[in-house]
């Protein structure tokens, strides 16, 4: 089969200039998705595909496409591939980590900031007119520095959230299902916690694990009640980590102080609860949207995918 590609959504320009001349391209660019019969008609006869979150790779679409033999998901999370389906059709499923940790990992701070010093509340406050003179008791928020960060999911992005932490002067608890090598504990300065331990003494909880079937809804109703309730919750994870109602009650009912949320259960689609709380920030899903990482992800995407088209191994499968 001659080599050709399938970019399903936009790309950017600088990114796709990687692509020699040999390989055909179909691309469409749109940042809107297919739908799934149109994915699977533009597939045909092809061995690659580049493709964002908004594209779902299952057991169907595999079946329809037995052609293909990578695809190269535009993103660090994979939970829009069935990678076990992926692997019984012979399929190579690749992500793009490392390069959008840092990306991640500031936008996941600037939440917890927000949400923390009501950055947001401020804004509102300001435009409406309401500043008519400086006053002692307006939006007070919760320090940053000196308090504890409890981060669930010690992977790249948790990590990466650590080493800001040290420069805040913050305590680190992480609870991961693997335990950190003790030179990263020690460098991160970062101590291993069951989750309810993280729950209780953290100020500030951050999300950074896969989406799977055991972390789905990790954080739900009796684990928001161990929080502190001045605590602050940030998810720049996957929605479905958290039960959004139950966040809804923990925020409206003061179990919790506040979150900062860039990832939702059934994005774009917001609970309805969330919307009017001013102790909730809220950002469409642009966790690594920089002008840089998104053009490195978009390369490295590229790269997975001619790599194997070229019969040699992914630069960063999904093992
Ligand atoms: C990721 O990389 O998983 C982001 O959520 C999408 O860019």
């Amino acid at each position: 089969m001659a080599k050709s590609i399938l970019i399903s959504n936009v790309l950017p320009q600088e990114s796709r200039a990687i692509i020699p001349a040999n390989v055909e391209v179909d691309y469409h660019d749109s940042e809107l998705p297919l739908s799934r019969a149109e994915l699977i008609r533009r597939l045909q006869g092809r061995a690659g595909l580049v493709c964002h979150i908004i594209s779902t790779v299952d057991e169907e679409l595999l079946q329809a496409v037995p052609g293909l033999k990578v695809v190269a998901n535009v993103a660090v999370g994979f939970n829009n591939i069935d990678v076990a389906a992926a692997r019984r059709h012979g399929v190579v499923v690749t992500n793009t980590p490392d390069v959008l940790t840092e990306t991640t990992a500031d936008f996941a701070w600037t939440l917890l900031m927000a949400a923390g010093r009501r950055v947001v509340e401020a804004d509102a406050y300001v435009r409406s007119g309401q500043w008519t003179s400086w006053r002692w008791g307006v939006l007070w928020g919760t320090d940053i520095h000196g308090k504890t960060l409890g981060v669930v999911g010690f992977g790249r992005i948790g990590r990466a959230m650590a080493r800001r932490a040290r420069g805040f002067g913050m305590r680190v608890l992480y609870h991961d299902a693997v335990r950190a090598d003790a030179a990263v504990e020690r460098e991160l300065q970062a101590t291993a916690a069951d989750l309810p331990t993280l729950l209780r003494e953290s100020d500030y909880v951050t999300l950074h694990t896969l989406l799977t079937p055991d972390t789905k809804h990790l954080i739900n109703e009796r684990t928001l009640r161990l929080m502190k309730k001045t605590a602050v919750l940030v998810n720049a994870a996957r929605g479905p980590v958290v039960d959004e109602a139950a966040l809804v009650r923990a925020l409206t009912e003061g179990w919790i102080a506040g979150a900062g949320l860039d990832v939702f259960e059934d994005e774009p689609t917001i609970h309805p609860g969330l919307l009017p709380l001013a102790n909730v920030t809220l950002a469409p899903h642009i966790g690594s949207a920089s002008l840089d990482t998104r053009i490195a992800m978009a390369a490295l995407a590229i790269r997975n995918c001619l790599a194997v088209l070229d019969g040699q191994p992914p630069l960063t499968p999904v093992s």
